[in-house]
């Protein structure tokens, strides 16, 4: 069940206490939409990339991975399209100089009931006079007419900045992909069907307010092209949306909390689309996207490469283009999912709440808390368990406070166990495990503590 306590300011606020997230460059203000991980959230995000490498590239039978440059030359963009339109309508309001973008005005204004994205500027422009749509800072409604903003962000290689020396900072990890396919094809002798995989930063100049990490300025990709003949290419349309179904549960989403939404308005080169949605506490919002790519990208960049990227089927000698599919995931926007899933306050019997992030325990950013119960006595041994264990997974020590203070704070970010470090520790040779769900406790014995923990670990 959804829970609905959560909104995202408390959210927010949870993230900077623990040690999850925190504003980018704070001390100096910060940066709009722009935020650091922390020690916890450091940990959750690299497990949350590491099942999906897992699932999608060393799981897979025909996936390679590959790690391209973040900068690229600039024709791959012109060849892509984000040149020419890879845009969003902005219009400035003319009393307090702000600025918007329109199709956000439009879908704000109509309360969701209006689809923007069907909609061209002009016909964006005579909404926002007809409905008089106020702007969002000073309620005024007096807007520019719509300019094409380029989102992708512009830098310059060399000392001089001229036209000719202007690069940009990738806006996707997918063109990494797509300009090395004869290269992966060729080194590795991959036949069709064939994927490529990669994890990386991705750039966008988003000026709208980005809903804590769901939208921000630099943000982490998880991108897998499948290339094949055309005809297999619905088939592993129709099996990357299970596929991405099955991730997402491995995450410990429930059907509830997760749709599919399909494109109503289609890319020119696309077949197919659709989105996973996940119910965040603002409402949906897109976590993934699947795409029928059609052979339009390999074709792109072999017109403007000038290098055959064609593909030989070893069988007939037949020679084409082959057709993509893509599945493309935010790791940033993942892992607020992720969070705000697994955020929960819970009214314990006494009658005092504790905060509790349930995350399953395979991304839990610290599996162990190890807590010696007196400081002055049991330290040294709690040392002792804590080296043995992070041999084997991410653990935390944890020696201030009360025994309960510090069972609530490994509950406040998801430690699945606390190990409790006493005299029986020192004397028996065992510790107390408890449970960060069930809030149980179960005496363990030290020599069979790593098997103990990863076989609860295995259990999900
Ligand atoms: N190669 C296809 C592509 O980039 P996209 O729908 O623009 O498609 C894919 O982006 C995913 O990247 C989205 O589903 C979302 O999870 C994430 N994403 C896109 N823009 C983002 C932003 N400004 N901040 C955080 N995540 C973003």
């Amino acid at each position: 069940m959804k829970n609905k306590k959560i909104n995202m300011e408390k959210l927010v606020n949870h993230c900077k206490n623990m040690g999850i997230i925190f504003p980018g460059s704070e001390i100096y203000g910060g940066l709009a939409n722009s935020w650091d991980y922390g020690p916890v959230g450091v940990e959750l995000k690299n497990n949350i990339r590491s099942l999906w490498w897992k699932k999608f590239v060393q799981e897979s039978e025909y996936t390679m991975g590959v790690d391209a440059a973040i900068l690229m030359n600039p024709k791959v963009w012109e060849a892509s399209g984000h040149l020419a339109s890879f845009t969003d309508p902005l219009m400035d309001c003319r009393s307090c100089k702000t600025r918007h973008r329109a199709d956000n005005l439009i879908e704000k204004h109509s309360k969701g009931s209006v689809n923007a994205d069907k909609m061209s500027n002009e016909e964006m422009e005579s909404y926002v006079v007809q409905h008089k749509v106020a702007c969002p800072v000073c309620g005024n409604s007096d807007f520019t007419p719509i300019r094409q903003f380029n989102l992708m962000f512009e830098t310059y290689r060399g000392v001089t900045k001229e036209s000719n020396s202007q690069i940009y900072l990738r806006p996707e990890t997918a063109q990494g992909e797509f300009v090395n396919f004869s290269n992966v094809q060729r080194s590795l002798r991959m036949k069709l069907p064939f994927g490529i995989g990669q994890t990386g930063k991705a750039f966008r100049n988003e000026i709208t307010p980005g809903n804590f990490t769901f939208r921000t300025i630099e943000f982490e990709q998880m991108e897998h092209q499948l290339f094949c003949k055309e005809g297999d290419d619905e088939k592993f349309y129709d099996f990357y949306k299970n596929y991405s179904m099955e991730f997402f549960k491995s995450l410990g989403f429930e059907n509830d909390v997760l749709r599919f939404k399909d494109h109503e308005k289609l890319a020119h080169y696309a077949k197919s689309a659709c989105d996973v949605e996940y119910l965040f506490n603002f409402g949906w919002g897109e976590i993934n996207g699947i795409h029928n790519r059609t052979n339009f990208d390999l074709s792109r960049h072999q017109e403007f490469s000038g290098k055959n990227l064609e593909y030989t089927d070893p069988a007939t000698n037949e020679k084409f283009i082959p057709f993509v599919v893509e599945a493309s995931y935010g790791l940033d926007r993942i892992t607020l999912a992720v969070l705000d899933n697994a955020y929960d306050v819970e009214e314990l019997e006494d009658g005092t709440e504790r905060e509790i992030m349930r995350f399953k325990p395979s991304i839990a950013p610290f599996k162990v808390g190890i807590l010696p119960l007196i400081k002055k006595l049991h330290s040294e041994k709690a040392h002792d368990v804590y080296r043995m264990l992070s041999k084997h997974f991410r653990v935390m020590y944890d020696e201030t406070g009360s025994i309960g203070k510090r069972y609530r704070r490994q509950d406040a970010i998801g430690t699945p166990f606390c190990v409790t470090i006493d005299d029986e520790t020192i004397n028996n040779q065992t510790v107390t495990i408890r449970f960060r769900d069930s809030m149980q406790q179960e005496v363990v014995a030290l020599d069979n503590l790593v098997a103990f923990i990863t076989s609860k670990l295995a259990e999900e």
